[in-house]
Parts: C-alpha cells; sequence; structure tokens
C-alpha cells in the first residue's frame, strides 16, 4: 500500500448519490477521516453535498471537505466507488451487471491515470461482479480491492437474530456470505448468541422456532427489494457499513468483516469474488476465515460462486 504518513486518513468517494453521500455522512459523523474528496459526473452536486457537509463539521470533529476530481486520488489511502445505476423496483441486481461495467471500467481507469495505490472499495451492484471487475480494471493486488460484499447482509442477519431473542446486536455472531444478492446463504452452523450455538440458546426460549429461522433469513436476502419498493433506494445500511469498513481499513484493526474479496482456491472456489469473514486491516485482506462448512452450506456457497462467475464471464468484455 502506498506508505503515507499516518497523520492524515484521506478518502476519495466517487458517486454523490444517495449512497455515495450518505457513506459521506457517516464519516463526518463518526470523525473517521482528516480528509474527504467528492467526485461526481455532476460537479455541481459534488460541491453542494460538500458544502453541505462542511457545514456540519463544526458539530463534530475538525476535518476537510471538498469536491474534487479523480486527479485528487494520487495521494488518498481509500478510494470508496459507489457509482453506477440502481435497481429499479423489481430489477435483480445482476440485471444492472453490463451497465455498470461499462461505467465501472471507465471510472477505475481515471483513478488508476492519478497514480493512486492506495486500497479501491466497491459498494456499486451487483457488487461481487463490480468489485471483479475493478480488479482487473485497476492492476490492483487483490487484497487491495475490496467489495462492500455481503456486510449490510450479515448486519441485518444480526439486527433481526438481537430483535428476534431480544439481545444486543454485538452479542450476536452470524455470517450472511456468498452473493451480494439472491443466491447469498446465511451460515447456520456458525450462529451463536453470546457465545452459545443457535440450536443451545434456541431452546432455552420457549418461543424459539426453526422455520421463524428461515423467515428471517428471507427477510435478509429480501430487504433490499423490500426497502426499494417502500421508498425507492437503500442508502443509510451500507453507508454506515462502509463507513465500519472505513474504519478497519484505515485505523488497522485486522477486523472480520464479510467483505467481498477474491477466491484463489479457499472452500475449493476459484476465480470470483464473493462476500465471506476475511480479516481486515490498513493492508487491506489479510486472510479469508476457513470456516469448517457443513455439506449443504458448503454446496449452496458453490452455486452462489458459478452464478457470479458466470455472470462475470458473460460481460461485454
Ligand atoms: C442493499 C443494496 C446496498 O442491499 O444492495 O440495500
Amino acid at each position: 500500500m502506498h506508505q503515507k504518513s499516518n497523520k492524515t486518513k484521506k478518502v476519495a468517494i466517487v458517486g454523490t448519490g444517495f449512497v455515495g453521500s450518505s457513506y459521506a455522512y457517516s464519516l463526518v459523523n463518526q470523525g473517521t477521516v482528516s480528509e474527504l474528496v467528492l467526485i461526481d459526473l455532476n460537479k455541481e452536486r459534488a460541491e453542494g453535498e460538500a458544502q453541505d457537509l462542511n457545514h456540519g463539521v463544526p458539530f463534530g470533529s475538525p476535518m476537510k471537505i471538498k469536491a474534487g476530481d479523480y486527479g485528487d486520488c494520487h495521494d488518498v489511502d481509500l478510494v470508496v466507488i459507489t457509482a453506477g445505476a440502481n435497481q429499479k423496483p423489481g430489477e435483480t441486481r445482476l440485471d444492472l451487471a453490463s451497465k455498470n461495467a461499462k461505467i465501472m471500467r471507465g471510472i477505475v481507469k481515471e483513478i488508476m491515470a492519478s497514480g493512486f495505490d492506495g486500497i479501491l472499495v466497491v459498494a456499486s451492484n451487483p457488487v461481487d461482479v463490480m468489485t471483479h471487475v475493478a480488479y482487473e480494471a485497476s492492476g490492483l493486488p487483490k487484497e487491495h480491492v475490496i467489495g462492500s460484499g455481503t456486510i449490510l447482509d450479515t448486519a441485518r442477519f444480526r439486527y433481526l437474530l438481537s430483535d428476534y431473542f431480544q439481545v444486543d446486536s454485538r452479542n450476536v455472531h452470524a455470517y450472511i456470505v456468498g452473493e451480494h444478492g439472491d443466491s447469498e446463504l446465511p451460515i447456520w452452523s456458525h450462529v451463536t448468541i453470546g457465545g452459545l450455538p443457535l440450536n443451545v440458546y434456541g431452546k432455552l426460549n420457549n418461543f424459539y422456532e426453526d422455520r421463524d429461522m428461515q423467515a428471517i433469513f428471507e427477510n435478509v436476502r429480501d430487504a433490499a427489494y423490500q426497502i426499494i419498493q417502500k421508498k425507492g433506494a437503500t442508502y443509510y445500511g451500507i453507508g454506515m457499513g462502509l463507513a465500519r469498513l472505513t474504519k478497519a481499513l484505515l485505523y488497522n484493526e485486522n477486523s472480520i468483516l464479510t467483505v467481498s474479496t477474491y477466491f484463489q482456491g479457499e472452500y475449493d472456489i476459484d476465480g470470483v469474488f464473493m462476500g465471506i469473514p476475511a480479516v481486515v486491516n490498513a493492508n487491506g485482506v489479510r486472510e479469508i476465515l476457513r470456516l469448517n462448512l457443513p455439506e449443504r452450506e458448503q454446496k449452496q456457497l458453490e452455486n452462489s460462486a458459478d452464478i457470479l462467475r458466470n455472470m462475470y464471464n458473460n460481460l461485454d468484455k
């Protein structure tokens, strides 16, 4: 990674639509970065977002926010790409693939022309395929190109389990892995509540029903469709998820997050970006966690990988 002085924590956001501006707002509120550059085709929109956010800085901690262009990426630690068309009601993330792949290639070319050599984070959907496109177009090491993956799905999963059991979501450990989309899967075999396996903790509660768990997973998988139907788009959850990932990267946390990262034989899967628990630090993805999956979950993970690999391979190159 570009050896920058660690006194500044500088991030560039490409795309200041709902997701990009929600992410920026999360960063300002959490005081995560010292400098923020907002880049958008609509320069006036980026300027307006920067101006509006700057007026909130006196309520938070000192930082510099400006509208900029791709040339400003040369000395940033992270570039986070949120630009692209978003899902319309009834549209799947994979429907977006070809449209957004062309946009992604153009964006990454501009970023790399600046001399950028930091970490590239991708949130544009379909995020696993777009992260793969960004990886190929950037020439960066695979550890330095990271998709938001299933970090939001995992958060939704933990929230719904915590609500069901009335336990703080920070004491619920549970992963959604695979495609950030319809073929994602819950790793039931590794869900713990306060360290107790789900099938032990569940039986301690007389209201627990297995069928409730399936309903929880379906609500996780279909959450975006439900929200898009009601308010037209999703952005607060993903914005906060990107802020969480940013902190793990900028503060060298070695945190475990279900980011979209490149498989090279892990879980007997190769040549695809997909959400999986991975250790994340200042140098990007340190390692993919090796869970001991039961056959059913392994097969579901392989199915998700096949769907993503086919989608990527069928893109117009
Ligand atoms: C969602 C978008 C970020 O799942 O894909 O809300």
